[in-house]
């Protein structure tokens, strides 16, 4: 029940863990069909601030919704579509695992964009982790960790994620992206500092259209997305998904898809090629490389997997026009949200104010711009202050 505000009695000192967003360079619905993604974790954070209390209950506020959330210590209500469903669904996961923490009051505040495609979900979800194992005084690995907030999410809130924004935002390390095989949950940590990566800088821009996976058409993507790729398995027998699936055998299948389902795979197979060269690009330094490589998967985004939208189409179409930008395209599940842009270092000032200026013209809306350094994930942060 969302309940009236009243006065819990807090036991000691409360302790308070933080979370980052996250910003996805490439690989866009990669990470539920055992492809590549490479996000990295960005300076939005989320806190997570929790107390023992004498009350036999659980107490979830955030300082960024109206009301609280009080519900017992055993409890199996279901989720309620608001905001508590995102702790409470971490709750539940450490319940199940035999981690039941004490009674507790959690706070939640934060500066991460809603609804942007930053992560704002994932971001909840990892503090409030780190805060009720903190409270239980526990510990948990981090593949652990992120797996636990992604069933939280698929199984309470009901959204049908992916594992790369819960994986990125524990596991992230300041000064690189992260090269996930979200099949084995092996990454590479990439330096974004080699080569002529230290002179460009990355930029998000929010085109302030909202975006929500726990809408329809992520779901509706990713149904398309496996019934292509259930064809694809019944003809090439070993094929374990589309992670590790050629165009080729795509083609050779072709007609036994509908048309969308083939569009939604081609993009995940050109995507997780692109991937591929992004480790080289990356690794190799070449930022022009890593830019074409983000154009290209716009354009993939938009045609096959269908899942920008007019504003983000502008603000990319716009962006790779103006001067020293390298390569921009949608980052996050899409419909809305943000571009994510890789700017040569001295035009960065320059770039954002004509980005926001054309788009504010064009569509008498204000878009933000962002300038992110890629920042520990959570529990790096806490291993470097322990
Ligand atoms: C959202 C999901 C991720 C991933 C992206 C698209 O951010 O949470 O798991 O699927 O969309 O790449």
């Amino acid at each position: 029940m969302l309940s009236s505000s009243k006065k819990p009695v807090v036991l000691r000192e409360p302790i308070v863990v933080r979370a980052p967003a996250r910003v996805n360079l490439l690989g866009e619905h990669t990470d539920y069909t055992g492809g590549l993604v490479l996000p990295m974790a960005i300076p939005f954070y989320t806190t997570a601030r929790i107390s023992a209390l004498t009350d036999e209950q659980y107490i979830f506020r955030s300082a960024r919704f109206e009301g609280e959330y009080a519900e017992p210590l055993a409890s199996d209500a279901a989720h309620k579509k608001a905001w508590s469903d995102y702790p409470v669904g971490v709750l539940r996961q450490l319940q199940a695992r035999g981690t039941v923490p004490p009674p507790f009051l959690l706070e939640l505040s934060g500066d991460v964009p809603l609804g942007a495609g930053l992560s704002s979900s994932a971001s909840v979800e990892v503090a409030s982790c780190l805060a009720m194992l903190a409270l239980s005084g526990q510990t948990l690995p981090a593949n652990e960790m992120a797996l636990l907030c992604q069933r939280a999410e698929n199984d309470f809130v009901g959204s049908p994620c992916g594992i790369m924004d819960q994986f990125v935002i524990t596991s992230a390390r300041a000064g690189h992206a992260l090269l996930l095989n979200t099949r084995d949950l092996s990454f590479d940590l990439v330096p974004m500092n080699t080569g002529d990566l230290s002179n460009v800088s990355i930029v998000i821009c929010n085109s302030r259209v909202k975006h929500s996976i726990a809408a329809g058409e992520y779901g509706e993507r990713r149904q398309q997305l496996e019934a292509g790729q259930a064809v694809m398995r019944a003809h090439f027998a070993g094929l374990r998904d589309l992670g590790e699936a050629t165009l080729e055998q795509l083609l050779a299948c072709e007609q036994a898809m509908s048309k969308q389902s083939f569009k939604r795979c081609r993009h995940i197979i050109t995507e997780n090629e692109r991937l591929q060269h992004a480790r080289e690009a990356m690794f190799g330094g070449d930022a022009w490389a890593l830019g074409k490589l983000m154009v290209e998967a716009h354009a993939s985004q938009r045609d096959d997997f269908e899942c920008s939208c007019e504003e983000i189409d502008f603000l990319v179409d716009t962006a790779i026009g103006l001067h020293g930008c390298l390569g921009a395209r949608l980052t996050g599940g899409g419909f809305g949200g943000c571009t994510v842009n890789l700017v040569a270092r001295d035009a960065v000032g320059g770039f954002c104010e004509s980005l926001k200026d054309a788009y504010s013209k064009h569509f008498s809306m204000t878009a933000d711009t962002y300038v992110c350094e890629a920042v520990d994930g959570a529990l790096a942060e806490q291993e470097r202050e322990a």
